[in-house]
Order: C-alpha cells, then sequence, then structure tokens
C-alpha cells in the first residue's frame, strides 16, 4: 500500500494531465518497454511520460522495493542507516520505501539523469519529511562517479536500463562503503540474470547475502530454465486502473532482488521459492537451502506446529520460521 502522503501527492500531479493524455503517455510508455528496454533507458520523453509513469508503475514499484527492503530489515536487527543513496532514483519509489522501513534515514541523494523525472520526484516528496529534503543529483550513474557516502545503497529497476558491459562496474560502485546494498529488477527471466550477476559482484566486493539468498554460494538456479522471483500484491487505486485501462482492484508485481550486507545477517535456513501448495493435510514447500541447493519439502498435519506454520508461509517467506 502507497504511503498516505504519497498517494496524495501522486494524485494532485495527475490532475495536471487529462486522462486521456495520461492513457496515451501510458501506451506509448508500454510499446517502449515491449519494444526496447536496455537502450540506456531514455523511455521517458516528456512530463506527460513521466507521469504516467508514476501513475503505472511507481505503485509497483514502490511495493517490490518496500518488500525487498523489509526482508532485508527483518535479517538485520539493529541496522539504522542514517543516510541513502538511491541510484536511477526515478521519481523516487525506493526512498519512500526506505523512508517506511527506516525511519532512521535523514540524509537521503538520488542520482537520476532525466530532468523531468526528478521534476515530478521532487514535487512528490515536497511537504513530506526527510523526503523534501532530498538531494536530487542529475548525472548519469556510473563507475567512477563521486558520490557521498551512504549507509544503505539502493537501485531498483534501473540496473538493467545500464549497459550489460557497464553493470558490474556500476555494482562495485555501488558497494563501496555501503553497509547494505538491495537491488531490484522485473522479476522476469532478464532481470533475474540481471540480479544473478549483481549477487556475484556484491559477495565479490565482500559483502554477505542478506536475502533472498540462504546462503553466499552459487545460485543453485539454472538460468534458462527457471528464474528466482517474488510477487507482492497491491491494490490499484481508481485513477490506476483508468490509466491501465484495467478493471481488477489489484494486480501482482513480480519482482528479483537482492540484498546484501557488510555485516551478515541471521539468514533463515531456507527461503520458499513459489506459491506453497496447499492440500488437505499437506503442505509443499519449494525451498532454497542454506547448503546450496533446492528442495521440495512436504511438511505434513502430523508435524503440529510445524504444519500449522506451513499453512501460514508464504512465497518469499523464510523457512522453517523462528
Ligand atoms: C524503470 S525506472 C525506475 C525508477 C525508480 N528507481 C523506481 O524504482 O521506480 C529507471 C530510472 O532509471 C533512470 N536511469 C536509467 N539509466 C540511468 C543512468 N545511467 N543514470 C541515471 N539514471 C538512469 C531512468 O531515467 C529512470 O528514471
Amino acid at each position: 500500500m502507497l504511503p498516505e502522503d504519497l498517494r496524495t501527492a501522486l494524485d494532485r500531479a495527475l490532475t495536471r494531465f487529462t486522462p486521456q493524455e495520461l492513457a496515451e503517455a501510458t501506451a506509448r510508455l508500454t510499446e517502449r518497454y515491449r519494444t526496447g528496454i536496455s537502450t540506456g533507458g531514455n523511455h521517458l520523453r516528456s512530463r506527460a511520460d513521466v507521469a504516467a509513469y508514476a501513475a503505472y508503475r511507481m505503485p509497483a514499484t514502490y511495493a517490490a522495493a518496500a518488500t525487498a527492503l523489509r526482508r532485508a530489515a527483518a535479517l538485520s536487527p539493529g541496522f539504522a542507516p542514517r543516510s541513502q543513496l538511491d541510484a536511477g532514483g526515478g521519481t523516487g519509489a525506493a526512498i519512500w520505501a526506505a523512508a517506511e522501513v527506516w525511519p532512521s534515514v535523514e540524509k537521503i541523494t538520488v542520482i537520476e539523469h532525466d530532468p523531468h523525472v526528478i521534476d515530478l520526484g521532487r514535487r512528490l516528496a515536497r511537504g513530506s519529511r526527510p523526503l523534501d529534503a532530498t538531494t536530487w543529483r542529475q548525472a548519469g550513474v556510473r563507475a567512477g562517479l563521486d558520490r557521498p557516502a551512504a549507509d544503505l545503497v539502493t537501485m531498483s529497476y534501473a540496473l538493467g536500463e545500464i549497459p550489460e558491459a557497464e553493470q558490474a562496474q556500476v555494482v562495485r560502485w555501488l558497494a563501496e562503503d555501503a553497509a547494505m546494498v538491495v537491488i531490484v529488477e522485473p522479476g522476469t527471466p532478464v532481470g533475474y540474470a540481471t540480479v544473478a550477476a549483481a549477487r556475484e559482484v556484491l559477495t565479490a566486493s565482500g559483502l554477505s547475502v542478506l536475502a533472498p539468498c540462504p546462503h553466499d554460494g552459487r545460485c543453485p538456479i539454472e538460468p534458462g530454465r527457471d528464474w528466482c522471483h517474488f510477487s507482492v500484491r497491491l491494490p490499484r487505486s481508481p485513477l490506476h486502473r483508468r490509466v491501465k485501462a484495467g478493471t481488477l482492484s489489484f494486480e501482482d508485481e513480480k519482482f528479483s532482488y537482492v540484498a546484501a550486507a557488510a555485516v551478515p545477517g541471521p539468514r533463515p535456513a531456507g527461503r520458499v521459492l513459489r506459491h506453497p501448495q496447499k492440500r488437505k493435510g499437506v503442505v509443499s514447500l519449494r525451498l532454497c537451502a542454506d547448503d546450496g541447493g533446492l528442495s521440495d519439502v512436504i511438511v505434513s498435519k502430523r508435524q503440529g506446529d510445524l504444519y500449522r506454520a506451513a499453512r501460514d508461509v508464504e512465497w518469499g517467506d523464510g523457512w522453517p520460521p523462528r
């Protein structure tokens, strides 16, 4: 669910445009994303396009980033970041998400290369502490770019827009002096491959994976056969439904992510990789396990408390419960 301040600010920003303008801009946007992602991220061309992006995608990228950050926070007790750097920050989904998860954040820098996007991000944050004090820096994210030190570094739905040959260097740059790095990408095979490669770079930079993986070893998922991703359900506002020309009152956003930290966290023994299959008296769980492998576990009613816990567990949760 979007924070109330953000929902109100988004509604206000969108009233500048007619529903027709937003719907046309959304159609252009969808077409551009469909036909040419990874072309340097130049998908947003006009103010209406930027507003349409915010209406069409920001609630979903916010929900994905907030879920990833919450899972990382659950495994880093005592972590209270004071500063955040958000690379390719767009209209600020990940800074809103971090503010929700860690109220300790007070100094925020967003690096974003599109001035229209920055303009809307800044307007959305106006009047909301500490987001309205964010430094919005117009620059292309690249290795070697000078940047403020930050405890928390995020890159949400943006690494995949950097040319592939530069991504590893950018991830090394994100990891420099960070206490925690969280990277989120679309939950597609390509998004997963981007995250999996970033994860290798983060561990080679000395960070330990907090989530989703219960280990720092090789990812057991075979590229091309499957991809590690998760899902978050979010409500659609009436405006959102109109812009998306959809009728459902909710949508499921699929995302891939990795959260890594300088201080290793109390990782669970396994992570649930699919919707649990719940049948009469048994729950089947597909797990990524801390021994570095994948396993299918069946929990039956005879297992009492463990079975009751399995009835409640969801895709993306740690297993077994603590
Ligand atoms: C898909 S949007 C995601 C925005 C936001 N992080 C979110 O999660 O909603 C990608 C953003 O990255 C920006 N971007 C892409 N390549 C970039 C680069 N090399 N440097 C800075 N910003 C970049 C785009 O302008 C766009 O605003």
